[in-house]
């Protein structure tokens, strides 16, 4: 009797953990991949300059221009497309083959049909070079350990490779999110001395939480934001 209450305990409890990690892992593949893990485990390898990473690289670009609110987020999905996870975006890819894939055919278009369209700025060709290389290297949902560096936090060496790589798309004077432009050193400087800049990144009490719907930023990138604004947010 107590054997087979026991044995009915046990597959009780090994049901329960099955339920909760099945969950869990459909939790996990459905957060957006930006920021440093993005729902992946996290990375073991350093980064190395000669691949391109898709939750360090390519999901940041992607949040932060394509994915805002009334273009290709989980509401709005324009034209059907949303582009808000790995799985999602993966569909408009032909691994291997940028030239073939669609999203990269769009972003490379000089026309109207450009994406992200007109009003808003193309991407940069950085920006599109990575996606490109990215794709030609199998489009992989790969992450790695960043480089960043507390010790850096100069404007140019830190803050504004941040800022164009996961805001700018929604914050630039063709979207002006919140009212808020942080494409120049003026307008970010602007956001650093009212407290905005930190306290949304840092995500504080009171402020909207930034990158808006995606990932927050690595401790390292917040520590670096609040040391260039402590000395003083210069242009340097
Ligand atoms: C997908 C679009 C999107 C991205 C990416 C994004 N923002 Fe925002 N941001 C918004 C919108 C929209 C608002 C207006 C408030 C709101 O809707 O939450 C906003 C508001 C803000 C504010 C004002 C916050 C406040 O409480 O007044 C700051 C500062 C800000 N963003 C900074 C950033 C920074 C820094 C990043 C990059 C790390 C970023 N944003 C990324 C869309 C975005």
């Amino acid at each position: 009797m107590k054997l087979k209450t026991n044995y009915a305990i046990a597959l009780g409890l090994t049901a329960i953990l099955f339920i909760f990690y099945a969950c869990r892992h459909e939790l996990l593949n459905d957060l957006p991949a930006n920021g440093n893990t993005g729902g992946n485990p996290p990375p073991t390898s350093t980064c190395s300059p000669d691949t391109a990473y898709f939750a360090n690289d390519i999901m940041p670009i992607i949040s932060s221009n394509c994915t805002m609110s009334g273009c290709h987020d989980n509401i709005t999905h324009a034209d059907g497309v949303n582009l808000t996870t790995y799985n999602n975006i993966i569909r408009y890819v032909r691994p291997g083959n940028a030239a073939e894939s669609k999203l990269y055919k769009v972003i490379i278009k000089t026309n109207n049909d450009r994406m992200p369209p007109p009003p808003m700025p193309p991407l940069t060709a950085a920006q599109k070079a990575l996606i490109q290389k990215w794709i030609n290297q199998g489009a992989k949902n790969n992450n790695c350990i960043g480089q960043c560096d507390t010790a850096i936090f100069t404007y140019s060496g830190a803050v504004k490779p941040i800022m164009d790589n996961k805001c700018v798309g929604c914050h630039n004077p063709s979207n002006l999110g919140g009212n808020i432009d942080l494409s120049t050193y003026s307008a970010v400087r602007t956001s650093a001395l009212n407290g905005k800049l930190y306290g949304s990144v840092a995500q504080q009490p009171g402020y909207s939480p930034m990158p808006k719907n995606g990932v927050k930023l690595p401790d390292c990138e917040i520590r670096q934001i609040q040391k260039w604004i402590a000395a003083g947010s210069l242009n340097n």
